[in-house]
């Protein structure tokens, strides 16, 4: 009788090894770093200090003062739920005219919420290809059958929803595409929802204090109400320069949620000092003063950039993605703008499909015409300085 020959199982410790050796290989390895953040939009690094066009702080408003108690406590169910979150909830309603809001720990944690709630086992979830990593987690954590269209293609969408009606369906984008920066068809989707009764999802995270003239986001730019998009959500990390997100719809909706997402109900509450200090950044959110300047300093990027012969992409936000392929080029780019003094996103698979390494360029209210042109000076040097791309490339 021959024995088989079983290979010992690959311990814990092999397999990490070789998936580090396999990220490295493919210059994909990633560390934290330490940077303390500054005013006037600039960190501090070991190195030095920096201008920073990598955050989402859209507004410049991350650097302000903090207000209200430090923790929660407990979760919202128990006791983790206090005055903060409630005047919270009861102005981002009024602002997005919504009936209700649930606050949240992140814009993660909502996402994974709204599909684990809404979505079980038979279910559909349509989602764009280009949707942030969170909602595919979530759409894949609910047991729904989950299908993405290609970018932005409503009629694949429709295609997708139409072919499988049983069970309820929900249709799921980004408001701004995270490391595009371009704008989902919301108009589009909301017939289509509204066509195949299925219930239209936008993850606004960056279309909040950034779109509309109360900075109300893409469905106040777009003219949506309520009804079009019953399911909204937004984070308090970005524009708000806090931290936490919310989900906002008519108030069936938040008490289901209230009552069902694992991702709320067994987790800490959001601390009221990010409650606190995000209602009184709302004021400054809503004002149209730092939205005015941030559309400026974008305008004013494009402009110069297309000067320079910089090619960017059709975005009219303030990410503005510079899309260069490979990961040796685009980390190369931004190394050498950090040894400038800048300081830009350098953005790799699986984060952005395959051969689309990007410099993610995202600019603030907080950021001057200046600054603007020595990045602009910077990024055509590094850009000339680039080896030519090989024809194996
Ligand atoms: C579209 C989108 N949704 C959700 C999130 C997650 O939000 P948070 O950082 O609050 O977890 C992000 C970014 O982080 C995002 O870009």
């Amino acid at each position: 009788m021959i024995w088989p020959v079983t290979r010992p199982p690959e311990t814990l410790a092999e397999r990490l090894a070789a998936a580090e050796r396999q990220r490295q290989g493919q210059h994909r390895q990633r560390r934290r770093r330490l940077f303390e953040r500054l005013p006037g939009q600039r960190v501090r690094t070991a190195q030095g200090t920096l201008h920073d066009f990598s955050s989402n702080d859209y507004l410049g408003l991350a650097h302000g003062p903090a207000a209200g108690a430090a923790g929660s406590g407990a979760s919202a169910l128990v006791s983790g739920y206090g005055p903060a979150h409630a005047a919270l909830e009861e102005a981002l309603a009024a602002w997005l005219q919504r009936e209700a809001v649930l606050l949240t720990t992140s814009g993660f944690m909502a996402n994974l919420a709204v599909a684990t709630s809404l979505s079980q086992r038979d279910d559909l979830i349509v989602q764009d290809r280009l949707c942030h990593a969170s909602l595919i987690d979530a759409a894949r954590l609910s047991g729904a059958r989950l299908r993405r269209f290609p970018h932005a293609d409503l009629a694949a969408a429709e295609r997708q929803l139409a072919r499988d009606t049983g069970g309820h369906r929900l249709l799921v984008s980004d408001g701004v595409f995270s490391m595009d920066g371009d704008l989902a068809p919301v108009a589009g989707l909301a017939r289509l929802a509204a066509a195949q009764g299925a219930t239209l999802v936008i993850d606004d995270a960056h279309g909040l204090g950034v779109l509309g003239t109360d900075g109300g986001g893409i469905c106040e730019l777009a003219g949506l109400t309520a009804k079009e998009v019953p399911v909204l959500v937004g984070t308090l990390g970005k524009s708000f320069g806090v931290g936490g997100a919310f989900i906002a719809g008519d108030r069936t909706l938040i008490r289901h949620l209230e009552n069902t997402a694992r991702s709320i109900i067994y987790s800490t509450a959001l601390a009221p000092v990010l409650a606190s200090t995000a209602l009184q950044r709302l004021e400054a959110v809503r004002a149209p003063e730092r939205r005015q300047q941030l559309r400026s300093m974008v305008s004013y990027f494009r402009r110069r950039a297309t000067e320079l012969a910089i090619p960017l992409r059709p975005s009219e936000t303030p990410i503005q993605p510079l899309v260069l392929g490979d990961e040796t080029r685009t980390l190369a780019v931004a190394q050498a703008l950090e040894q400038a003094g800048y300081l830009v996103g350098a953005i790799r698979p699986p984060t952005v499909p395959e051969h689309t390494s990007r410099l993610r360029i995202t600019l603030s209210a907080g950021h001057s015409e200046a600054c603007i042109d020595g990045l602009l000076t910077a990024l055509r040097q590094a850009l000339a300085d680039l080896p030519p791309v090989s024809d194996s490339a």
